[in-house]
């Protein structure tokens, strides 16, 4: 193994240039101006996939994005792992908040800022890196390996599901590892083993067909604006209960493991406030504040629009109001259930308001135990020299559902980014001793794997 960690610190410099080139592709899959961009960024990952000894390297085109392909499949013995990650990144905006150009990735203070820098091109630059470590020092790898780096997680992952139907036996594997989530602090180990799931909305509400002079109709109009608002004020109690009917319904009760695991955890408020600036939660309870975030569902406001936005004064009724809203979901809620309770709320309140649903996608619960994830727990301790806690997390993955029933292979989360790298915001970033920690854990999988004959 040392032979291998050395190899990581030998190479430092060239690791994070090459890591900023990776970087400097402003693989932005919302914005469709950046289908070239996604494009070089798929290429480059294939490029860095050759470079490092991987075989079989390709671009498999989908009805979306290319996802690229590769493996490595010269231990006959061995367990073979299908590595998942995603190459395209998030919109920059508001980019007058960044204190260095998104693209242009940035040292200071040890931490690396660019978008894409945690989620998720950092930590599948970490595996690329991990596997040409043991290649150049081994020769070979001790595991079998196929990554599958896809370009449209953050837009909901419409073709993976798709692509891995389609390719069910190129992608077969004894366990699917993904590192597209974090640890729970600085210097505490976690293991994620559940990820909540999503239902992305879109409400409209139409009024009159042009803007009018609020002098002249102003308080004979309903106005969109105002009805949307006050439709969006009745999905939800004052303490954050949604009001939804039904929405609760299939929600499981977390067992006395989990709110044992959450209690073990080491989370707390005060730190929790203080890495994200928070000035208040709902509650200051630290187990409630876990399960509202990993374990319970969300009904959330992520944009409302319509209407006069500008300078100076603009008197108007405007003719229609928009809100983007999700729900994130838990086990064992059903996505389609939940549309169809979202639309007949809003449709007993104002028939005139039309609901648009995407991203119909399920919660996720893994497994703590079996020889998989003592292999994870034994090589986050070999790395960070600590025995990791198993946490979940309430972000969502669309391929993971997809890759588990499909391929049926159990999924394992291998997250090596920090709450305080900011995910989706501005100034998102990473910090080289996470990553000598990633390359260091993977590395030690590997290993481990490679120990473990196939059955
Ligand atoms: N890496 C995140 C998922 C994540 C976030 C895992 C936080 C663990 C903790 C991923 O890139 C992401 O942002 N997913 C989207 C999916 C959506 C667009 C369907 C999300 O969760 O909003
Ligand atoms: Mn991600
Ligand atoms: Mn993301």
């Amino acid at each position: 193994m040392d032979n291998v960690i050395d190899f990581v610190n030998v190479n430092r410099d060239r690791y994070l240039d090459e890591l900023k080139a990776l970087l400097a592709i402003p693989s932005i899959s919302a914005l469709p101006e950046h289908a070239p961009d996604i494009r070089r960024c798929a290429e480059w990952c294939a490029d860095e996939m050759r470079r490092i000894g991987l075989q079989n390297v390709k671009l498999i085109e989908t009805a979306g994005n290319p996802v690229v392909y590769g493996d490595w499949l010269n231990a006959p013995d061995a367990p073979t792992i299908l590595f998942y990650g995603h190459y395209d990144v998030q919109p920059v905006d508001p980019v007058e908040l960044w204190q260095s150009p998104p693209f242009e990735a940035t040292i200071r203070d040890g931490e690396i800022y660019a978008r894409g820098a945690a989620d998720d091109k950092g930590q599948v630059f970490m595996h690329f890196k991990a596997v040409e470590a043991h290649m150049k020092q081994n020769g070979r790898l001790p595991v079998n390996m196929k990554f599958i780096i896809e370009g449209e997680e953050e837009v909901g992952s419409a073709h993976l599901d798709e692509f891995v139907r389609s390719h069910r036996s190129e992608l077969a594997a004894d366990v699917v590892v993904i590192s597209d989530s974090g640890m729970f602090a600085k210097g505490v180990p976690s293991i994620c083993y559940g990820l909540r799931g999503l239902v992305y909305f879109q409400i409209d509400l139409r009024g009159s067909s042009t803007d009018l002079h609020s002098g002249s109709f102003g308080g004979a109009l309903a106005n969109p604006g105002m009805v949307l608002a006050q439709m969006l004020a009745q999905m939800k109690d004052r303490g954050g209960r949604v009001k939804i009917p039904g929405f609760y319904d299939d929600v499981v009760r977390p067992t006395p493991g989990e709110l044992r695991d959450l209690a073990r955890s080491g989370f707390t408020v005060a730190g929790f406030k203080r890495d994200h600036l928070l000035r208040s939660l709902r509650t200051d309870d630290p187990i409630e504040v876990m399960k509202r975030i990993w374990l319970a569902p969300t009904f959330e406001v992520h944009g409302i629009a319509g209407g006069y936005q500008g300078p100076g004064v603009k008197t108007v009724v405007p003719p229609r109001a928009t809100a983007i809203v999700s729900c994130r979901l838990v086990p064992d809620m059903d996505p389609k259930k939940i549309v169809r309770l979202v639309k007949a709320f809003v449709k007993k309140k104002n028939r005139d308001v039309v609901v648009y649903a995407e991203h119909e996608l399920p919660a996720y619960q893994g497994k703590t135990t079996g020889p998989y994830a003592d292999a994870i727990r034994g090589a986050m301790k070999f790395a960070f020299g600590k025995e990791p806690v198993f946490v979940r997390e309430g972000g969502s993955i669309g391929a993971v559902l997809s890759m588990e029933r499909v391929l049926k292979s159990p999924v394992y989360f291998l997250g090596l980014s920090l709450p305080e790298h900011g995910y989706h915001a501005p100034n998102e970033n990473f910090d080289w001793p996470q990553a000598e920690g990633g390359m260091a854990a993977f590395a030690d999988y590997f290993r481990r794997l490679g120990e473990m004959r196939k059955a």
